[in-house]
């Protein structure tokens, strides 16, 4: 089915100036990019969008490192896209990633992992309506 997913370029793969290399992947994946901007996040939005990892031992170093720097968010759409997304950014630790994924080839650590991508269709939803308002998506058809 056609699905629609989050995504954030995280301030590590900004900074190393590798948008462009990371749409490309996308795109070239059949995955269309249907709304994008680059937004510099406060403490209080990287706390509410990672809200569910509050408990976690790595959430204030996860506040502290998406608050570091601009980031890119969009929204991506295409066949199987949460997956899809999935398959392209690789294992969410580095080390664990496969050979060809975004997070073999850009990320430094667990922490610092480049990319992030919503986990299912109902949380790709709400990540969406997080950070875009409906006039900010942009489907080619309609
Ligand atoms: P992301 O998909 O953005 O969701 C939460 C982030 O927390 C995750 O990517 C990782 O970058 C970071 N993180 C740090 N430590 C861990 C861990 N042990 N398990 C899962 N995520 C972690």
């Amino acid at each position: 089915a056609i699905e629609r997913t989050f995504s954030i370029i995280k301030p590590d793969a900004v900074a190393k100036n590798h948008i462009g290399a990371i749409y490309n992947r996308f795109e070239s994946a059949g995955l269309t990019i249907i709304a994008s901007k680059m937004v510099h996040l406060s403490k209080e939005q990287a706390e509410g969008f990672y809200a569910e990892h509050s408990a976690r031992p790595f959430f204030g170093a996860l506040v502290s490192f998406m608050t570091s720097g601009p980031v890119m968010v969009q929204v991506l759409e295409g066949e199987n896209a949460v997956l899809a997304n999935r398959e392209i950014m690789g294992a969410t630790n580095p080390a664990e990633a496969a050979r060809g994924t975004l997070r073999a080839d850009y990320a430094a650590s667990i922490d610092e992992n480049a990319v992030h991508g919503s986990d299912a269709v109902e949380s790709a939803a709400r990540e969406i309506a997080y950070f875009f308002s409906a006039e900010e998506v942009c489907p080619r058809t309609r």
